[in-house]
């Protein structure tokens, strides 16, 4: 969502802001802007559109080195909440009497109440915003209150929502303020300059040296160092910690786009992932470094909550591990379980899967967890996150910095760390023969070579590009343990080339879908060999009666009779029927990546979608 950058230092400003909110991009934003101060006086630009709209506002004088006085200053990426994508809607946001700007992640629930009051008191709104309510609060209380501090503390008592704030005041030109509650915040500690960012990657081209501000936390940064206190105006002594900065710089290395390069890295993805937990089929998997095994013996219930691509995963981890563990599984979308009643006890395991680890929904579904007694295991990216810190156990997924908005790598080694904890509940509780674990095992270490395989021959995909890429809708099926391959196919097809598509189980087809079918809407089927591909193959011949183009995702022995069903087949190798998805899915992300670059679209940063959605 927003992307924050704060800066106080030697360096001059504007360019050190410019490059922080690139390092953002990736994220999706609507619009962009910054401010700073200079020679007492605070100045603000603003665009819609993409950085380089910002860019060209700006005068050159703002890029020459030692640009004298301007070391203060903070910028922000939007997208869009409240209001649309307009200059006037773009952050920063700035107080009546022009001392205060404004830049704000999150969303103010109660801006309406606060809007209503604070134009009583002759405040003049210039913007559809939620924000811009905070900085005219902010300079209301500062009429009366002339410690920034504490002014925080009291805003902080009249919000309610989630923010990660950062305020600049002319009246104090040498502190910069963050404010963090239920949004990201982190301040980066260099030599002789201070960072604050909405998310590590901000700040690490400039130190790898980090302190991550917690829920009601305020902090001051200025030239003698950074303070933190709580909403109660207590001192909190903030862990400074060093990061592996050199996993969060972003790099094409070559490929035309983000996405393509991280299609790419699945195989190395995926030994990362399984090193050092999966030694050889004869060893237990190594998954836990602390006292999870005692405390997971007593659990009777799996319940895997997550959004989006890393939903998919966690349902190709229920068919997995009610298949091994014989444990029922149950996996919920994070918005839809926070906001019912769920049935979990002390018993229950919660699994929440993010890449991002600051996913909102995600990391409320974890607290009401925790309120119910469930332990929790996160299964994400980043390592930093908020999810990670609040997780009684984390289970990293190394795949690497993922810049496409597009989730490829991130979902190929969730889906992995799910088939290691299957398998690692497998083992002690005994609830599978040695022998078919290991059969798993060995399987699992042959995958890497099995996506370079697909990886290497990319032209048929190409072609079938080229072919269906004009189609205004697509669907996707599948059934068993590949269904919510199917239904990520459909999401990485909608969500970079905005072509309608639907991921269905092949049972379902006849229920409803079917009537839709025609030669205008290809199907994506994919058959692999087990117990479902004969079924399959008859929900295949059903669309196909329909006259609808069939292609076949295909890794069984399609029988002579039948290959006139399928209008192409893309072959791929074969694995165990439960590890298939993984390379089930490479093909779907590489023809979704093919038609959207066919059509011209931005493949990494799609329209209206953001990398980390911090906002329910
Ligand atoms: C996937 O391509 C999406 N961009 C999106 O569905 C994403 O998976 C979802 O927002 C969840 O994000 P998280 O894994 O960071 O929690």
């Amino acid at each position: 969502m927003c992307g924050i950058v704060g800066y106080i230092g030697k360096k001059s400003v504007v360019p050190v802001i410019l490059d922080s909110l690139q390092t953002l991009e990736y994220r999706g934003y609507d619009s962009a802007g910054l401010a700073f101060v200079d020679n007492d006086l605070l100045t603000v630009y603003k665009a819609s559109g993409k950085l380089m709209n910002l860019r060209n506002q700006l005068p050159e004088k703002l890029f020459e080195k030692n640009g004298k006085s301007r070391y203060i200053g903070m910028g922000h990426t939007r997208w869009a909440t409240h209001g649309a994508p307009t200059d006037q809607n773009a952050h920063p946001h700035v107080s009546c009497d022009g001392n205060i700007a404004l830049i704000h992640n999150g969303i103010v629930e109660n801006y309406g109440e606060l809007r209503e009051g604070l134009t009583q008191k002759g405040h003049q709104f210039h913007s559809k915003t939620d924000t811009e309510c905070v900085v005219h609060l902010i300079e209301e209380l500062s009429k009366s209150e002339p410690d920034m501090m504490k002014v925080l503390q009291q805003v902080s008592q009249r919000l309610v929502g989630a923010y990660a704030l950062v305020i600049l005041d002319k009246r104090h030109p040498d502190k910069l303020y963050g404010v963090r509650n239920h949004a990201p915040l982190v301040v980066g500690i260099g030599e002789d300059e201070l960072l604050l960012g909405s998310d590590v990657v901000a700040v690490v081209e400039h130190t790898n040296k980090v302190a991550y501000l917690k829920d009601g936390e305020i902090v001051e940064l200025s030239p003698q160092g950074f303070k933190v206190i709580n909403f109660y105006g207590e001192p909190i002594d903030a862990k400074v910690e060093t990061i592996a900065s050199g996993q969060l710089i972003a790099d094409k290395k070559g490929f035309k786009h983000f996405m393509l390069k991280e299609i790419h890295e699945q195989p190395d993805v995926i030994r990362s992932s399984l090193s050092g937990r999966l030694i050889t089929p004869e060893e237990p998997i190594a998954l836990f470094q602390s006292d999870a095994a005692q405390r997971l013996e007593q659990i009777n219930r799996i319940f895997i909550v997550a959004c989006g691509t890393s939903y998919h995963a966690g349902l190709v981890g229920k068919y997995f591990i009610e298949d091994l563990v014989r444990i029922p599984v149950e996996v919920e979308a994070a918005g839809e379980f926070r906001y019912r009643n769920p049935v979990i006890d002390d018993k229950t395991l919660v699994i929440a899967i993010s890449q991002s680890g600051e996913t909102a929904d995600t990391l409320t579904a974890i607290r009401q967890s925790h309120d119910k007694g469930s332990p929790v295991i996160a299964i994400t990216n980043r390592e930093d996150s908020t999810i990670a810190r609040e997780s009684d156990w984390v289970l990293p997924v190394r795949a690497g910095l993922e810049v496409s908005v597009c989730a490829t790598k991130s979902f190929t080694a969730q889906v992995i760390v799910l088939y290691l904890l299957g398998l690692y509940l497998a083992e002690t509780r005994k609830a599978l023969a040695a022998e078919n674990l290991q059969e798993i095992k060995s399987e699992l270490q042959r995958l890497p070579a099995l996506v370079e395989h697909i990886l290497h021959t990319p032209e048929p995909i190409q072609a079938l590009a080229k072919k269906y890429g004009n189609s205004r809708d697509m669907i996707f099926i599948a059934r068993g343990i590949n269904f919510p391959a199917a239904l990520e196919g459909a999401l990485k097809l909608k969500e970079i080339s905005y072509i309608h598509a639907e991921g269905y189980s092949a049972s379902e087809l006849k229920h409803g879908p079917i009537a839709m079918l025609d030669r205008s809407i290809p199907v994506v089927a994919v058959l692999t060999e087990g117990i479902v591909y004969d079924k399959m193959i008859s929900n295949c011949q059903e669309a196909k009666a329909r006259d609808a183009y069939v292609i076949a995702i295909n890794s069984g022995p399609m029988p002579e009779d039948v290959k006139d069903t399928f209008e192409d087949v893309l072959m791929i190798p074969k694995t165990h029927e439960l590890l298939s998805p993984i390379l089930t899915s490479v093909p779907m992300q590489l023809l979704a990546y093919y038609i959207a670059e066919f059509l011209g679209k931005d493949v990494d940063q799609p329209r209206n979608l953001a990398k980390s959605v911090t906002v329910e």
